[in-house]
Order: C-alpha cells, then sequence, then structure tokens
C-alpha cells in the first residue's frame, strides 16, 4: 500500500525507516531521500511512523 503518491513509497519502507531512527513522517522521508511535495500524505505518513514506534516499543 502506498502511503506517498508523489513519492511513490510504500508503507513497509516507511516502517523500516524507525529501525534506523526516524521518528517523525520529516525523519522518515529524509531517511528515503525524499520530502513532501504536496503533504497531502503527512497525516498518514505521521500515523505509520508512531505505530511502528509502538510495535517496537512493544517488542
Ligand atoms: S502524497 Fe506525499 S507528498 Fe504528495
Amino acid at each position: 500500500m502506498y502511503v506517498c503518491i508523489c513519492n511513490a513509497v510504500r508503507e513497509m519502507e516507511l516502517r523500516e525507516t524507525v529501525q534506523k531512527g526516524a521518528r517523525s513522517a520529516e525523519d522518515g522521508y529524509a531517511h528515503l531521500g525524499i520530502d513532501f511535495a504536496c503533504a497531502q500524505c503527512r497525516d498518514h505518513a505521521q500515523f505509520v511512523i508512531d505505530d511502528e514506534l509502538l510495535k517496537s516499543a512493544a517488542n
């Protein structure tokens, strides 16, 4: 599933950035070497990052 259409970012790619230190949508995109274009994905991208952080904390 795509999180960001403008940059063709898949949810799994974004989740993987948490293991590399991302703590926000901006961090995650920076790890992927991209930036927001339209930013319509910002809230959902942050939700994905937050969800992955919770899962990581539970493990
Ligand atoms: S959908 Fe992510 S920047 Fe446009």
